[in-house]
């Protein structure tokens, strides 16, 4: 594929340091899926739902060891709308780095977790099914400064939510700068929140939602009370998904050749401007999804980049700017041999000459080796 990528691209690719060779490999990855509700499903429907695939696709379809609720379907051709587990909705298009990057946020039933990039949200689907609980309903909290893509994200919570679209709100908002803490606790009963509507009329009037400039776009009747929107409680994950150049991405980037024009490659994907924007963007993502985390927390930063420049460099620079007592790299719990491993190959990350150790633990996922799509993975301990 890179034969044909233009100049600007390959001059991208060098001062990054990412070898062209990355792209040599699409061609040979296969397509994931994810089952969509996998917790509530026994073995034997999961087992009926892998069959029916793998005769709808014509090729393997295998369990993804290791990453609970994956699918791999061995030609990367297949299209999801010939799977019947697709048109009923049993199961979702999504790259098994996508679900690496939410399983290392280790979210527990009746977690609040804030997903700070969220659109189209892939993610954030994965996330409210790991947080509901009956008892103790969790909550997410989607944000995303594009309303169009917000609305597409609305479209694919209507569709796959399920049950859980009873604990997800959605903000059009800028997420460097969004303030809007988790839903206080006992959010989902409306006798609490019928009797602070009691209490506090003033306050009821005062914290009109759209005053903060952020609009909530999609959320349960309970969820949008003020009652739940005026907490100050922080949240107990955080996922910065974060903007970036989608250079690791190796299907984006063959959208390119079919259909947007290998010439948008160079000044759209990586011109400089967006390369000098992009990265303070990341950072400030970050020093804003930490600012919202609560003390013992996890936040996952992500990118579907290979660049350096936005993924050790900013967490990096986020690292001299808090402690090691404050901020802590841990390891994935998926890669951890301890814990069994996923079997997924990562390349360690690159360490610049003149840091410690403390990036160790972050992941990079190469296609090259861990034949999924590139993604960069670090857990961040508060
Ligand atoms: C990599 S995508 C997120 C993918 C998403 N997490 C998923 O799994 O479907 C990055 C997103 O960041 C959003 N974005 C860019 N700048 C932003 C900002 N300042 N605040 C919030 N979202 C932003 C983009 O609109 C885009 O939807």
């Amino acid at each position: 594929m890179y034969a044909n990528f233009p100049p600007e691209f390959l001059a991208f690719l060098n001062e990054n340091h990412i070898d062209p060779s990355v792209y040599d490999v699409q061609e040979g990855l296969p397509r994931y899926v994810r089952i969509v509700r996998y917790k509530q499903r026994t073995t034997s429907e999961i087992q009926q739902l892998v069959e029916q695939t793998r005769q709808d696709a014509g090729c393997a379809v295998t369990e993804v060891a290791g990453v609970a609720g994956f699918l791999e379907i061995a030609n990367q051709s297949v299209k999801l709308a010939q799977l019947q587990s697709y048109k009923c909705g049993d199961v979702v298009g999504m790259d098994v780095s996508s679900g690496i990057a939410v399983h290392a946020l280790s979210v527990s039933p009746g977690d609040n977790v804030l997903d700070l990039c969220c659109a189209p949200g892939a993610k954030l689907l994965l996330l409210a099914e790991q947080c509901m609980d009956t008892t103790t309903p969790g909550s997410v909290t989607g944000v995303d400064n594009s309303s169009h893509r917000i609305s597409t994200c609305r479209s694919l919570i209507k569709k796959h939510a399920g049950k859980t679209r009873g604990i997800i709100r959605l903000f059009s908002a800028d997420g460097t700068g969004f303030s809007c803490h988790a839903p206080r606790k006992l959010w989902w009963d409306p006798q609490t929140v019928r009797a602070f509507a009691q209490q506090n009329t003033t306050a009821v009037a005062a914290a009109d939602l759209s005053a903060t400039k952020e609009q909530v776009w999609f959320a349960p009747r309970l969820l949008s009370t003020v009652y739940a929107c005026s907490g100050t409680e922080l949240y107990d994950r955080v996922l910065v998904d974060a903007e970036c150049t989608h250079d690791g991405s190796l299907v984006h980037i063959r959208k390119y050749g079919e259909q947007w024009g290998w010439e948008l490659l160079g000044s759209q994907a990586c011109g400089s401007d967006r390369t000098q924007h992009v990265p303070v963007l990341q950072s400030r993502l970050l020093e804003n999804g930490w600012r919202l985390l609560k003390p013992g927390g996890v936040l996952v930063y992500s990118t579907c980049s290979l660049s350096r420049f936005q993924n050790e460099l900013v967490l990096g620079g986020f690292l001299a700017r808090h402690t090691e007592d404050e901020a802590c790299v841990e390891s994935i719990p998926l890669f951890d041999d301890k814990d069994g491993g996923c079997g997924i190959a990562v390349l360690p990350v690159w360490k610049p000459e003149t840091e410690e150790e403390w990036m160790q633990h972050a992941a990079r996922l190469d296609p090259r080796v861990s034949n999924t799509s590139g993604m960069f993975i670090a857990r961040i301990r508060k």
